[in-house]
């Protein structure tokens, strides 16, 4: 069976003032009646396919994870505690280690974002089916999603010939966030896909590529799972262990340098609910192009997303704004410059 492995820890900061340091995004309703991290553990609650699930997140958030899992009644197998945040290769190296004592070294992973909407359909399990049976024969499997346009914000993944015997196909290179132009290009010569973000890996091939590529993270995080603390449900990682390791992102870590990737052409409903246009685009849009919340009164406005928490929110005659309203902070700013929201917020962090 594959052992899920959920990411919990990242801070969201494009989504303020919805998305706070001390309830990032991923444990926020956006869409319908569970959070995004609850759709999350939803999608690997079936117990043929999957084992208990195992969570990494920031010690400041160890309540919100344990509560919101224990609302749906998903037992998790750990929550590993980061005593500071250092980004997702540790994230999954700390992981890799719980898995390897829990379910030994030919244990296979599922790695998943929590900040993500995905339609999970028949075709999402064969997909997931057909990067198990790939992660089997030692690759990193990766899920290509079908670029919609030159976004700036994803990993690219160039597509090489299909591998015998299995519905991947080999990576012939992976580019993390590229600059607009070099997205431009990718997309306009085709063959390229976006990183879903999710990743199917062989337990013993990681730790081997770990080991030849990112060998400072793999340490700090072997020897912060070895001196954990236990309490109760939650894995605290040693401090000082932990923050040895460098701050680094799995896909430039690993995913940019591996010879052994993969990649799964996965034709799904994907969505990283990332800034407030990503929101909007899949928000439903009425005549005028708006998406509102209920409590929001627009008048001779265009193309725009008005959230409100709480308080009534009225906007007349803009476009192509976005209008966040939570409970004690307003945001206003163009949808277009939503991915220089976190900007704005670590200005906002550094004032008293
Ligand atoms: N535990 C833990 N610790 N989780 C973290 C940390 C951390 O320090 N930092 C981020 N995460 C979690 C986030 O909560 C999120 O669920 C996931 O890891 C991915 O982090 P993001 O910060 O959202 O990454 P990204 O969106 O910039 O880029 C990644 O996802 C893209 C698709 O959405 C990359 O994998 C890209 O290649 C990919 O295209
Ligand atoms: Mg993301």
């Amino acid at each position: 069976k594959i052992v899920p492995v959920v990411m919990a820890g990242g801070k969201g900061t494009r989504l303020w003032p919805l998305s706070r340091a001390t309830a990032p995004k991923q444990f926020i309703k956006f869409i319908g009646d569970k959070t995004l991290f609850q759709n999350t553990l939803e999608r690997v609650s079936d117990t043929e396919l999957y084992e208990a699930p195992v969570v990494v997140t920031n010690e400041e958030f160890r309540f919100l994870v344990a509560e919101q899992a224990r609302l749906l009644d998903i037992p998790l197998a750990a929550i590993l505690l980061e005593p500071v945040a250092r980004n997702t290769a540790a994230a999954v190296a700390a992981a890799a280690a719980t898995v390897s004592a829990l379910h030994g070294r030919d244990a296979i992973m599922h790695i998943m974002a929590s900040d993500h909407e995905i339609t999970a359909d028949d075709t999402y399990f064969d997909c997931i089916r057909s990067a198990r049976d790939a992660a089997l024969s030692g690759k990193l499997v990766t899920f290509g999603i079908a670029p919609a346009e030159p976004a700036t914000g994803y990993g690219y993944i160039e597509i090489g010939e299909k591998l015998e015997k299995s519905d991947a196909h080999r990576v012939k290179r992976f580019v993390e966030k590229p600059p607009l132009e070099t997205a431009e290009q990718m997309v306009a010569k085709g063959g390229f896909y976006w990183n879903s973000g999710m990743f199917m890996f062989p337990l013993a091939q990681l730790i081997e590529d770990m080991r030849q590529h990112a060998p400072e993270v793999l340490e700090a995080a072997n020897e912060a799972t070895a001196n954990a603390a236990h309490d109760l449900d939650f894995t605290r990682l040693d401090s000082e262990a932990f923050a040895r390791s460098p701050d680094i992102s799995i896909d430039y870590a690993i995913m940019e340098k591996t010879a052994n990737a993969a990649v799964i052409p996965t034709p799904i409903k994907w969505s990283d609910l990332g800034s407030w246009d990503s929101i909007w685009k899949l928000g439903t849009q009425d005549r005028d192009g708006n998406v509102a919340s209920k409590n929001a009164t627009l008048v001779d406005t265009r193309n725009s997303l008005v959230m409100s928490d709480d308080i009534h929110v009225a906007v007349q005659g803009l476009e192509d704004v976005a209008v966040i309203a939570s409970e004690d902070a307003v945001y206003v700013g163009r949808l277009k410059d939503s991915q220089q929201v976190g900007t704005l917020v670590k200005l906002l962090a550094s004032k008293p």
